[in-house]
């Protein structure tokens, strides 16, 4: 948790603006609640490094210095983090710690002894112009400088939170998912997609919600890949700046707790509204971001406008939120059933975490969402409810991948049709303790090279295995369940080229690994 200065500022900051906005944490109690790392991204640097190779703080923007500058930072109780690149050059064409272009000598260990000096508590490492040597592959490539700058921090001995955006450079490609598996060994957080909208001081109220919703979209499917200690990372936190509303302000910290994403603010602190600051500090929701499982939520549902998701939370506890994306307000009203929980009179205590408000033993959650608004509920069940289902739906992309949040993913139907979410009685998967996927009673099977609902048996046929690289691989013929959304689902040697086809999310993604 923290705060960045790049979705709001871009390249147009100084010493000043960071430091104002440090002091704007503490003023405001949000490094209180837990917002304590403030990191300069990209422009802080010349374009060249010094006589000795060593990298140079712009001195127009820090007079003063770096070191000056994670001083300030340091004595106001706050961490300090800094942005460097894998490949030759930053994104904004500033001296990168990479390897050059055509080859030669990389700067890691020079610039992590650098930072290291600085005080520099977190690095976020971008990953534009990456060298790829004649023959290696750009994953090659990629996995080299991660692992370099990894080695380099090491070596250098300061605990430093180390954020990679490797994934970033290959959201759309077959490699994403090989990169999504190995940027754990590296570092403790990565950016898998692109970036969140940024502020446009010359139309500072130009829309940003659809964004947030994207980067919400790409992100969900992912669980699979996180645990504690190592994040995906769905970018900055802009609610409360220009362009979302204080109900879009509310989803995005919603959706990423939900996520148990890292909440790292990227607006002018300034000048957040005391409203904002209550959304952003909330410590309801921040708690179930912080959970210690580290869950992702799981998709239960999804309708045209709206998403409804439950994680599970340490000590006995579940979050449960809402979103309506649509435009309309939303009532909704859920009982333990559309939850998982089998026991029809399951009662649980709850706690609606916008406005406080408790219920000591209910038996439906109830709410009025407002447009573009998320509901979000801590809940209790009684230990009469048992544990609740491994329930929801199960996804794939859709091939084309347009920036669309809604279609951004299609729904499996027991029906063997790979299309729309609609929340139809058969898009809803039930995922059994031994590995079969069960709707509406009857199991998914694979018989004879074809793919059908069966009566569920304990049979390999039914069994599937689910990898970290997200494949179903039948047990019975060791074949990749394939959902291509003009033939349905069909059987196929498990293989990259059919990479979208081939590659699922499954309510509450266990750690595979
Ligand atoms: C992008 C990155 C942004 C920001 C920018 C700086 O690649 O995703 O978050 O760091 O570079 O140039």
């Amino acid at each position: 948790m923290g705060w960045n200065d790049w979705a709001h500022y871009q390249c147009n900051f100084t010493a000043q603006t960071i430091l104002d906005n440090a002091r704007a944490l503490v003023r405001t109690g949000l490094a209180a609640r837990g917002y304590r790392t403030v990191t300069i991204d990209d422009c802080w640097m010349l374009k060249s490094r010094d006589s000795h190779g060593n990298l140079q703080p712009d001195p127009q923007r820090f007079p003063h210095g770096m070191k000056a500058v994670a001083k300030a930072v340091h004595a106001l109780g706050l961490k300090f983090g800094i942005y460097e690149d894998a490949g030759s050059q930053t994104c904004g064409g500033f001296a990168g710690s990479g390897v050059p272009q055509g080859g030669g000598q990389d700067h890691f260990l020079q610039d992590a002894k650098l930072f290291a000096s600085w005080g520099v508590d977190y690095l976020k490492l971008d990953g534009c112009n990456v060298y790829a040597a004649p023959g290696d592959s750009q994953n090659t490539a990629y996995r080299a400088a991660y692992r370099a700058e990894s080695a380099a921090l090491f070596e250098v001995g300061r605990h430093v939170i180390f954020s990679e955006s490797a994934p970033a450079y290959f959201q759309g490609t077959p490699d994403w998912y090989d990169v999504l598996s190995w940027v754990r060994f590296y570092g403790h957080l990565w950016r898998e997609g692109s970036d969140i909208a940024t502020f446009d001081a010359k139309a500072p109220n130009a829309p940003r919600f659809h964004s947030v919703l994207w980067n919400y979209a790409y992100n969900l499917p992912l669980g699979r890949f996180q645990s504690p200690g190592n994040w995906n990372d769905a970018d900055f936190i802009i609610g409360g700046d220009g362009g979302m509303t204080p109900a879009e302000t509310r989803s995005q910290l919603a959706l990423w707790s939900m996520m148990s994403a890292p909440l790292i603010l990227s607006s002018d602190l300034g000048a957040l509204s005391p409203a904002a600051i209550s959304v952003l500090g909330n410590r309801a929701v921040l708690s179930v971001d912080q959970d210690p499982l580290g869950r992702m939520a799981t998709l239960l549902r999804r309708t045209p406008s709206s998403d409804l998701l439950f994680k599970k939370l340490a000590g006995g506890s579940y979050a449960v939120a809402v979103l309506n994306r649509g435009e309309q307000p939303l009532h909704v009203e859920l009982h333990a059933v559309d939850l998982g929980f089998a026991q029809t009179g399951c009662q649980f205590s709850s706690v609606d975490l916008w406005s406080g408000a408790r219920e000591p033993s209910a038996l439906t959650l109830q709410a009025a969402i407002a447009a573009h608004d998320t509901a979000i509920w801590r809940i209790r069940p009684a230990p009469a409810c048992g544990a609740p289902a491994r329930m929801g739906v199960v996804t794939r992309l859709a091939s084309g991948r347009h920036r669309d949040p809604e279609s951004y993913v299609l729904c499996m139907a027991s029906t063997g049709k790979v299309e729309a979410c609609s929340d139809s009685p058969a898009q809803r998967w039930t995922v059994t303790p031994a590995g079969s996927l069960e709707s509406s009673g009857r199991c998914l099977a694979a018989a004879n090279g074809m793919v059908l609902m069966q009566r569920c048996v304990s049979s390999d046929a039914q069994r599937w295995k689910y990898t970290l690289a997200g494949n179903l691989i039948n047990r019975g013929d060791r074949l990749c369940l394939t959902g291509r959304s003009a033939q349905g689902l069909t059987l196929e040697i498990c293989g990259h080229h059919l990479l979208d086809s081939q590659i699922w999310s499954l309510p509450n993604d266990p750690a595979t690994r």
